[in-house]
């Protein structure tokens, strides 16, 4: 038997559990889908802020202006959770020294908690949407927080990786960049990532394009606060690109947003199409395997599935003939896809976070393509 083959029924065993043993486990996963909710407040509301001091419910809330009884309510979900710490004696609640740097602060953990209520901005129509008689899928304009939570995960992601381990895993990125090329980001959201790119290669001339006109207002005025002239933000969509932008551009990526395109091999073929030949293609993709049973125990298959069936998949299915690829498509089906669209000497590298694969091919033209 291959390695391969061996490891792949290693990881889709269930293991040996008890119905008691599974019963805890479950009321784990709901304990902390509720810790998140709560933990979203906190963060959205600024309260962990004002707690590296021992403070009273009172003192906390009259510091931000919010209502006592409901500021103790959650200082006491943050107690039960043991995020918190509370000394009965005094009244008093307080945030260790050892958590308060995670939960506090721009880019703090306890941010990433407002996915939940971000996702369920559109529960009951996703939920309407398993109906065999309910509508095909859910509209973008039916998440109003989603490009805010986007933007939030993105400086996060982008600000650690992009110039290092990103740029890094393209073979000659950094000195092509550094000479002066053209650079289309698809699907840029407010457009964190070819920012990023624009400061620090002043010599080439970046392009971000989304189909959401207030991600590419937002992204527009941000570059013009931060006084960048080689970046151009647009909106188009990626599934029909400008027809005078055939072979523009020396380097194109995609980043965690063809999964979400209603028409992926489409929006792939026109990548292809405004790729000079012999240009590079990055795309940005959740790690995951496209067989379920592999994902047990990879750490952002839940959250992936999860995303998936609230927002990535409604989102594609909305529009007629919406593929819903799904966010957890996974490798095997990304590089099929890839090869299939004409994509060449693709390779796949998995991030230092282990979260996404990035996937580097070429675009290789015949000259009368
Ligand atoms: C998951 S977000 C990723 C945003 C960004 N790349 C980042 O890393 O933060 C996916 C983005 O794809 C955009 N999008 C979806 N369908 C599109 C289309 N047909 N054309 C252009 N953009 C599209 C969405 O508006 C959204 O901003």
């Amino acid at each position: 038997m291959s390695s391969e083959k061996m490891n792949n029924q290693h990881n889709c065993k269930s293991g040996d559990e008890s119905t008691q043993q599974f019963a805890g486990r479950v009321r784990s996963m709901i304990n902390g889908g509720a810790t998140a909710l709560a933990l979203s407040i906190g963060a959205h509301h600024g309260i962990f802020e004002v707690m590296d001091t021992p403070k009273t419910s009172v003192q906390i809330a009259e510091s931000l202006g919010l209502k006592e009884r409901y500021v103790r309510e959650w200082l006491h979900a943050m107690v039960a959770s043991r995020i918190v710490e509370m000394n009965e004696e005094m009244g008093t609640y307080h945030v260790p020294p050892n958590r308060f740097p995670l939960l506090v602060g721009k880019f703090n953990i306890a941010a990433m908690a407002t996915l939940v209520p971000m996702l369920c901005e559109a529960y009951d129509q996703v939920s309407d949407c398993f109906k065999t008689d309910g509508p095909q899928g859910v509209a973008y304009d039916q998440y109003p927080k989603f490009q805010d939570f986007m933007h939030y995960m993105s400086n996060i992601m982008h600000n650690k990786t992009l110039l290092t381990d990103f740029v890094g895993s393209v073979p000659e990125l950094e000195e092509l960049l550094e000479t002066g090329v053209t650079v289309l980001d698809v699907g840029c959201g407010k457009g964190r990532a070819p920012m990023i790119l624009a400061q620090k290669f002043p010599r080439s001339s970046f392009y971000g394009i989304d189909i959401s006109a207030s991600a590419i207002s937002a992204a527009q005025i941000e570059a013009e606060e931060m006084s960048l002239t080689n970046i151009h933000f647009q909106v188009h969509d990626a599934a029909s690109l400008p027809c005078d932008w055939t072979d523009k551009f020396e380097y194109v990526t995609a980043l965690d947003c063809i999964h979400d395109q209603a028409e992926p091999l489409q929006v792939l073929h026109e990548i292809r199409r405004v790729l000079k030949p012999g240009g590079t293609f990055s795309m940005l993709e959740i790690a995951g395997s496209s067989r379920p049973n592999c994902n047990i125990g990879n750490p952002r298959a839940i959250d992936g599935y999860v995303i998936s069936l609230f927002h990535c998949m409604p989102v594609s299915l909305y529009f007629d003939g919406g593929k819903g690829l799904g966010t957890m498509w996974g490798r095997e089906n990304v590089l099929q896809v890839l090869e299939e669209c004409g994509f060449s000497e693709i390779i796949v590298r998995k991030s230092r976070d282990s979260f996404n694969y990035h996937f580097v091919s070429k675009s290789h033209k015949c000259p009368a393509h």
